[in-house]
């Protein structure tokens, strides 16, 4: 595309204030700009456009889960199923490591946050330490591939070079980078970082496969033994990755998806719950339920809507490589986003001021034909740490990690 073709595209969209400040920029400055400009996925729009309208032809039904007290009559089944299929090499993880953690409010990735006390206990050296436990049961390595946005792909790299890859063999380590949205003010207008840079962002944890396939890491794994891939987020610190039992109990059901749950603690809980969605495993938000989905009962008392999805999600390769011409969903999400105003001074918001659209996992569970919602203990299980202080933060998940034995 030549210069005119641009500036006719970004006419066309409704964008020609991104070369406002054009004639002022460098060649370089020029150059960053305009191949900002040829990467715009302007699937945005869309989204942009149908915000306020939701799809209203939808179905909720609940959905059961594989109780704890099922999977421990089972247990031993479950594991050596699991453990025989990680030792013929059938089991990748994928951990979600492209995230901002604005909540968090750290400069460096959350992995490399340090959450020992006395102690160095960083992230990612307690999620390797997790998956080392299950490579030596099956005395088998796993491959791992690691997400993360070009904001911090270098640190992330770095850090896992500096520390000698926690003890896990580097061989089996693969990092990669997810593609990015451009952030637009609330009329859908995209906002400018700088006079040359626009705001990007992250697209969000949904995008992981197709990134996986534009960063050309999906041959090997179709051509490999490779069967399932556990995808998992950075930050809940007691998950279990790569659970043998999770992966011999997913199998055993002969169900296209595997995902671990919680019980919700109340009704008003802030989490996505595990439901169906016309016929589909699907996960819908707390803010989308109404009074009557948050409290409905099932006859023994439980929450009819009540596994919380926890982020821990087990799925067939063959499956993902046919959703791979499937577009994702974008989500669009009201965030606080810095930007230069039309004379070029920076605006660091107080308030948010800026949609951002993102793709979310979720949207690629409903992909799958179904689901093994497989509930794990919360106490021993879910300890997000999503805040600087608070609900899942740094204290909760040190309080959590200490209950569970860690010396911190
Ligand atoms: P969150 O939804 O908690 O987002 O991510 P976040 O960006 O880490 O944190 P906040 O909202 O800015 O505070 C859940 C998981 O998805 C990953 C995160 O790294 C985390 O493991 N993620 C999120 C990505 O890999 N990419 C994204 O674009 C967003």
């Amino acid at each position: 595309m030549n210069f005119e073709e641009r500036k006719n595209l970004l006419a066309g969209k409704k964008q020609s204030h991104i070369l406002d400040f054009y004639d002022q920029l460098n060649d370089e400055e020029k150059h960053i700009l305009l191949s900002q400009i040829d990467a715009i996925d302007w699937d945005f729009q869309q989204a942009f456009q149908n915000k306020d309208h939701p799809s209203s032809d939808t179905e909720i039904e609940e959905i059961d889960a594989l109780h704890i007290q099922q999977i421990i009559a089972q247990r031993d089944t479950f594991q050596a199923i699991g453990l025989d299929a990680i030792r013929e090499g059938k089991l990748c993880l994928l951990l979600l490591a492209g995230g901002q953690g604005t909540r968090l409010g750290f400069d460096k990735p959350k992995g490399c946050f340090n959450i020992g006390i006395h102690k160095r206990l960083y992230i990612f050296e307690l999620l390797i330490a997790h998956t080392l436990e299950v490579v030596h049961a099956a005395n088998a390595w796993i491959p791992i591939y690691i997400m993360t946005s070009n904001i911090n792909y270098k640190d992330t790299v770095n850090f896992f070079e500096a520390h000698n890859y926690f003890g896990y063999r580097a061989e089996y380590v693969h990092f990669f980078v997810q593609e990015l949205n451009p952030a637009t003010d609330l009329d859908g207008k995209i906002l400018l970082k700088s006079k040359y840079e626009l705001a990007l962002s992250p697209n969000g944890n949904g995008g992981w496969f197709s990134s996986m396939h534009k960063a050309g890491l999906l041959d090997t794994i179709f051509e490999s033994n490779l069967e399932w891939i556990n995808v998992f987020s950075v930050d809940n610190v007691l998950q279990r990755i790569a659970d043998p039992v999770f992966l011999g109990a997913t199998i055993a059901s002969g169900k296209m998806s595997g995902a671990k749950v919680v019980r919700k603690a109340f009704p008003e809980e802030k989490v996505g719950v595990m439901c169906k969605e016309n016929g589909k495993p699907h996960i819908i938000e707390y803010y989308e339920m109404n009074e009557e989905m948050l409290n409905k009962r099932l006859p023994d008392g439980s929450l009819a809507y009540g596994f919380g999805a926890i982020l821990n999600y087990l799925f067939p390769i063959h499956r993902l490589k046919e959703t791979l011409d499937q577009a994702m969903p974008l989500h669009v999400v009201k965030k606080k986003v810095p930007h230069i105003d039309k004379n070029g001074v920076l605006i660091i918001p107080d308030e948010p001021n800026a949609y951002k659209y993102e793709t979310l996992a979720l949207d690629l569970i409903h992909k799958m034909d179904d689901c093994l919602i497989f509930e794990v203990e919360r106490e021993k299980e879910f300890a997000p740490v999503k805040n600087k202080e608070g609900v899942d933060s740094v204290d909760t998940a040190r309080v959590l990690l200490e209950k569970n034995g860690y010396t911190l």
